[in-house]
């Protein structure tokens, strides 16, 4: 999955005061790093606090719970978070609780309480239905902490833990005779001190999906849908698999139900996530992914269908015959290759070769629409050769991506490509993805000038009043930055037609129609 749109790796808070109720006193901050997949997440979180009485605040100073939703998929993106929490760990002393979420969380477990002492709360994203009972936890443990001895936690699967040694996991699970995926016993909570621990990380192997009564959409008018969670794939090199659990999707009624709610809201724009959506199996087994795609786009109100991400393996011929046969659904395909080398895809185990994803890209231009193509690349996969490399750079001009995400490898804990040999030293690394992203640029270049002269419809997203230009977005997911007569100010949220007059590596620029 691509990071945000934005490609920035971190998102700050946003405001829903307007939303909020309840008790002043309890306030967060929330900063997520990482895919759209945390940042959705990071919408349910907000949703879940602000419906326990929680309101949201802009800075690190004015919250009482600092939370941060994490990343692990790279080292890099690890990292920050540390840094976060190192910065801001003399805050502790004003009372303030610091919570790690997502990724990291459940990579790392209770590994970051020994790291970031400070730290109360550990919950990765497999837990995030408990976050009530765990907050109602952190809360009465906070606040009651002087009368705790010993008291047993009422929320089954929760373990706190004050100031006290926290066992392992499969310490704790030994000592009360209970096996992975069984209903953990309820844990003691010792107190010792003012340190509060608790964490919720006991569900890797759930088969629930984290739905909430409310989700806290920081857009108003495009919004995400989880509609799979987890990865079955595990590819050589990542860590989802481990951080996200199993794949499990949710029944397709369910998420129309949800896309009907958004477009009764206002929303016009869906995009459908996963790791892997093209594994999409409806628990009720009404519809296939590509039929649910389609549903999707049928909804009364709804203007635009995403989805992301596809896994060549799995993205099937019908997929291009829904982009086909219903105008909504956005004239855009995401499709990692990761290499242009098969025999790089066979030790990455991806699950096919570069003819079978080949394959694939002729399905998509075969379409009777233009579909923009966008991929993902990983450069410095122990063992790439220069013959490899060589093998991806002409990948990039036979398909002719739209855009690539391109990225160093970094060894990631517990997959089976750390134990690999050939590691490719971080600096060669480095100039091959220079290498890459030089390639690509000049492949972008040329594809964005073949836009000048036409007219694309934009949904508007913003305005740069620096420029004196409105931020506008196609169907094909390009960013087309526009000016509109003096006077015409486009409402944020419409589709507008734009003429395109110029063109960048990674933006068109044009001029509204009126
Ligand atoms: N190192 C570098 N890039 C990675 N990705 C996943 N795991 C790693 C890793 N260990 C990239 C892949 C994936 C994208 C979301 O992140 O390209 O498609
Ligand atoms: Fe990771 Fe591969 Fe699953 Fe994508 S398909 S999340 S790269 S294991």
């Amino acid at each position: 999955m691509p990071p945000q749109d934005d490609k920035s790796e971190q998102q700050g808070p946003k405001d829903y005061t307007c939303l909020m109720s309840g008790d002043p006193q309890k306030t967060f901050y929330l900063e997520t790093f990482g895919c759209q997949m945390n940042v959705h997440d990071s919408e349910k979180v907000i949703g879940t606090l602000v419906q326990q009485g929680y309101r949201q605040v802009e800075t690190v100073e004015q919250a009482g719970l600092i939370l941060y939703n994490t990343c692990s998929i790279r080292d890099k993106a690890e990292q920050k978070v540390f840094h976060r929490l190192a910065d801001y760990k003399k805050l502790q002393a004003q009372g303030k609780r610091f919570g790690v979420l997502g990724c990291v969380a459940q990579q790392e477990g209770e590994k970051i309480f020994e790291r970031a002492p400070h730290v109360s709360l550990v919950c990765g994203s497999a837990s995030y239905r408990k976050l009530p009972e765990i907050l109602a936890q952190l809360e009465s443990v906070a606040t009651n902490a002087a009368s705790f001895r010993s008291a047993a936690l009422s929320a089954a699967g929760l373990r706190a833990n004050i100031g006290g040694v926290i066992p392992s996991e499969a310490a704790f699970q030994e000592e009360r005779g209970i096996s992975r995926g069984a209903e953990p016993a309820p844990a003691e909570i010792v107190r010792d001190s003012q340190l509060v621990r608790i964490t919720g990380l006991d569900d890797r192997q759930t088969d629930e999906c984290f739905e909430t009564e409310f989700t806290a959409r920081s857009n108003p008018h495009r919004g995400y849908i989880t509609i799979i969670e987890g990865c079955d794939k595990f590819c050589a090199y990542c860590v989802v698999p481990f951080t996200r659990g199993k794949e499990r999707s949710r029944t397709s009624d369910s998420v129309l139900a949800e896309a009907r709610q958004m477009a009764d809201l206002g929303y016009t724009e869906i995009q459908l996530l996963g790791q892997n959506v093209n594994s999409y199996k409806d628990p009720a087994g009404k519809r296939s992914f590509a039929e649910l795609l389609a549903a999707v786009g049928e909804v009364p109100g709804i203007r635009r269908v995403r989805f992301t991400t596809s896994h060549p393996r799995d993205f099937g011929r019908d997929i291009v015959e829904a982009i086909d046969a219903v105008f909504t659904l956005c004239d855009h395909v995401h499709l990692p290759v990761q290499t242009g080398s098969t025999r790089l895809l066979d030790a990455m185990q991806r699950l096919y070769t570069r003819e079978q994803y080949l394959e694939r890209i002729a399905w998509i231009k075969a379409a009777r629409r233009h579909i923009s193509i966008t991929t993902d690349v990983i450069v410095g996969f122990p063992g790439e050769t220069e013959a490899d490399l060589a093998e991806t750079l002409s990948l990039l001009e036979e398909v002719g991506y739209d855009g690539v995400f391109s990225f160093k490898y970094s060894p990631r804990p517990n997959t089976p490509a750390v134990a690999f040999e050939d590691a490719i030293p971080d600096q060669e690394k480095a100039r091959r993805l220079e290498v890459l992203m030089t390639k690509q640029k000049e492949i972008q270049i040329a594809r964005c000038q073949k836009y000048i002269g036409t007219v694309c419809e934009v949904m508007v997203e913003g305005h740069n009043s620096a420029r004196g230009q409105w931020v506008g977005r196609t169907s094909q997911n390009k960013t087309l930055n526009f000016k509109a007569p003096h006077g015409l100010v486009p409402a944020l949220g419409s589709y507008v037609p734009v003429l395109v007059t110029g063109s960048f590596p990674n933006s068109l620029a044009g001029e509204l129609v009126v």
